[in-house]
């Protein structure tokens, strides 16, 4: 199908989306599922992933030919938005998620296909990859945020921040121009330049910016990227992940309604 068609194909489906029907429910991985999922992928996501899968659809490349990021190729990348450890597949409720809420700046939000779309679509991209197949990977509990954001605890943020380096990237107040970017020197694992998030501007989280959001992205890393899990520098002291969350709030205002 022409390119042109097909965008008008998914921007009919955005504006005219249904009501979610009550319960609807994640269906199995079955052949019938995947199929319907081919169907909605057709019309919703191929002009950006591919007809494959492979991150090479049409639109895709208007995205930006030579900069991070390029859509995901599902048959041999990794995951960005996960509450699994480093170099795991994400969780079906991660990739339901992430259709959902899309990707701020470069994927709409799919919010407009009823649920049992959604998880149609996702059977249909776990397909390209069967590593899926395989025993899904322990998600992280992300427990409910336990410290409120005083000063104390953002000033307490602010010292992890700089133990921890993040200014090396992300700059001395969080706008994106820390010394390691400055020099060129960023790329995601297509060898492409990337740009640290702008921490003042929670609205272009891609991975969501509510504490828990912002607690999974600290915890697990984003793969493929630069931005690395801090696990292991928060264990033991739970209470750190928070205070540097509340730090990191703290640097943006409320996103207005
Ligand atoms: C306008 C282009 C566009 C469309 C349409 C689109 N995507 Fe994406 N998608 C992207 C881009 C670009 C990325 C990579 C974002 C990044 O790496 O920061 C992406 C990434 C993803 C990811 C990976 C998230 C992760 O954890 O790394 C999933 C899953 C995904 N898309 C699913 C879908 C599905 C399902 C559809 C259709 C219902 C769809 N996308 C439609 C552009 C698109
Ligand atoms: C080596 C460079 C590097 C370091 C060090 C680093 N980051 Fe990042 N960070 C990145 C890059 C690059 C991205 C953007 C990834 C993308 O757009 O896909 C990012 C993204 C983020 C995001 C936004 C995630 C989202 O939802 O889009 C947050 C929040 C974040 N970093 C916080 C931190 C904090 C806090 C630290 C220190 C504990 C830190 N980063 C250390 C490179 C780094």
């Amino acid at each position: 199908m022409h390119t042109r068609n097909l965008a008008l194909l998914v921007m009919i489906t955005l504006v005219t989306g249904i009501a979610l029907p009550v319960g609807a429910e994640k269906p199995d991985g079955h052949r019938q599922t995947q199929e319907r999922g081919r169907h909605i992928y057709e019309r919703a996501c191929l002009w950006c992933h591919g007809t494959e899968g492979r991150g090479d659809g049409p639109a895709g490349w208007t995205i930006g030919r030579y900069t991070a990021p390029r859509p995901r190729d599902f048959v041999s990348e990794g995951f960005k938005f996960r509450s699994t450890p480093s170099g795991e597949l994400p969780s079906d409720h991660d990739l339901f998620r992430t259709v959902t809420r899309g990707i701020p700046g470069v994927m709409p939000p799919f919010g407009s296909l009823t649920e049992q779309e959604r998880w149609e679509v996702i059977a249909y991209i776990k397909s390209f990859n069967p590593a899926f197949k395989e025993a899904p990977p322990i998600p992280l509990n992300v427990p409910i945020p336990s410290i409120p954001a005083s000063e104390t605890s953002i000033t307490q943020g602010r010292a992890i921040y700089l133990q921890f380096g993040c200014q090396g990237c992300h700059g001395e107040n969080g706008t994106g121009d820390g010394p390691v970017h400055r020099a060129g020197e960023l790329r995601d694992e297509q060898r492409l330049r990337i740009a640290p998030t702008d921490l003042t501007n929670r609205a272009s989280f891609k991975n969501g910016s509510d504490p828990r959001d912002i607690y999974r992205t600290l915890m697990t890393g984003l793969d493929g990227t630069p931005m690395p899990s801090y696990s292991a520098n928060f264990e033991g002291s739970e209470d750190n992940v928070w205070h540097l969350v509340n730090y990191l709030l703290s640097l943006s205002p409320e996103p207005s309604q």
